[in-house]
């Protein structure tokens, strides 16, 4: 089995944030606050957090935020929770939460609820589990959850559970391990798992290996893709279901995905890489505590030091 090449994608998610005219910069442009999570978590899990410009980051943050509270994907772009978590998550890193209006990015988050629990996305109403886990996690992160109704939020999350153990995006919609990695870690964030059929919702996401190649799927029939071993890989942990699948086969599949010679880990060997993957490829291989990569929490998608920090710091 290969090696995870872990200089080679600091140098290559450095060089990303550099190249404003490449390829992938100019991709990324409108989602830029997100692409800023996944670099600096993948560098921070790699232990090279250090070799980024804290107030350059922080002063840039900053400038993405609107004045209802919320953030944008970049300068002057429109608020989204997306972004907004993406946000606070990268300030968490660098424990600089204390920049923050913290009540009024709170108040522009719960202010995303609707009557039935859910959350729509921004002021154009969108509705989505996922942004129920964006919601429930950044408040968290402020120790703000009580701006909203949690238990009307839990409830749903668990309208849109599936008769196969999974969870959709809306209630019907079918069971994709993204959206379960979403509800799987709102419900933990709350203390509310006991909800869960850890069996049945187990099996279906232990399912998701690929025999042949060791990588997981998001859903029946599709092809594996290393950003799964995220988000089924995340769930599976927090339902202490993960000595269900073959972890050495999953290491092997993600260090097969690496560009070795330009760094950067893709979807599938042999595929383009990208900042996405090079993170979820790494946060991966950090949930099967692959040596020389720090832990990161499976519900919040931050290194566990940066949650304790914060959790514990009430
Ligand atoms: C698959 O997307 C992933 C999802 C649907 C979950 C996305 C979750 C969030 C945005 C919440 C925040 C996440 C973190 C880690 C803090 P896809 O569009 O690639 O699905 P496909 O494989 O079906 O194309
Ligand atoms: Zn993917």
């Amino acid at each position: 089995m290969g090696e995870l090449a872990s200089q080679k994608h600091v140098q290559f998610i450095v060089s990303v944030e550099k190249k404003k005219d490449s390829f992938e910069s100019v991709v990324m442009e409108h989602i830029r606050m997100n692409g800023a999570y996944w670099g600096l978590t993948a560098l921070d899990l790699l232990g090279k957090l250090h070799v980024v410009d804290v107030e350059e980051v922080v002063s840039w943050v900053l400038q993405c935020q609107d004045d209802s509270g919320g953030f944008g994907g970049n300068i002057g772009h429109d608020p989204h929770v997306l972004y907004t978590l993406s946000a606070v998550q990268v300030l968490a890193l660098f424990d600089k939460l204390d920049v923050l209006d913290i009540e009024k990015v709170a108040s522009y988050v719960a202010g995303l609820q609707n009557e039935d629990g859910s959350f729509s996305g921004d002021m154009w109403g969108e509705i989505d589990t996922r942004f129920s886990y964006i919601a429930i996690s950044c408040l968290s992160l402020l120790h703000r959850l009580d701006k909203i109704n949690v238990e009307k939020a839990v409830n749903y999350i668990l309208s849109c559970k599936n008769h196969d153990g999974g969870f959709g995006c809306t209630p019907g919609a079918e069971s994709h391990a993204g959206q379960i990695f979403c509800c799987v870690g709102a419900l933990a964030i709350t203390g509310s798992l006991h909800h869960i059929d850890k069996d049945l919702l187990g099996w279906w996401l232990c399912e998701r290996q690929d025999n042949k190649t060791g990588g997981l799927n998001g859903r029946p029939e599709k092809l594996p893709d290393v950003c799964y071993s995220w988000w089924a890989l995340s769930s599976l942990i927090m339902i202490d279901r993960v000595h269900w699948i073959n972890k050495d086969k999953l290491i092997k599949f993600i260090l097969d995905c690496q560009d070795i010679e330009n760094g950067g880990i893709s979807d599938r060997p042999d595929d383009a890489v990208d900042v996405y993957h090079t993170y979820f490829g790494v946060a991966g291989l950090s949930l099967l505590e692959y040596p020389g990569l720090k832990a990161i929490d499976p519900a919040y998608a931050l290194p566990v030091d940066v949650v304790d920090r914060i959790i514990l710091d009430r």
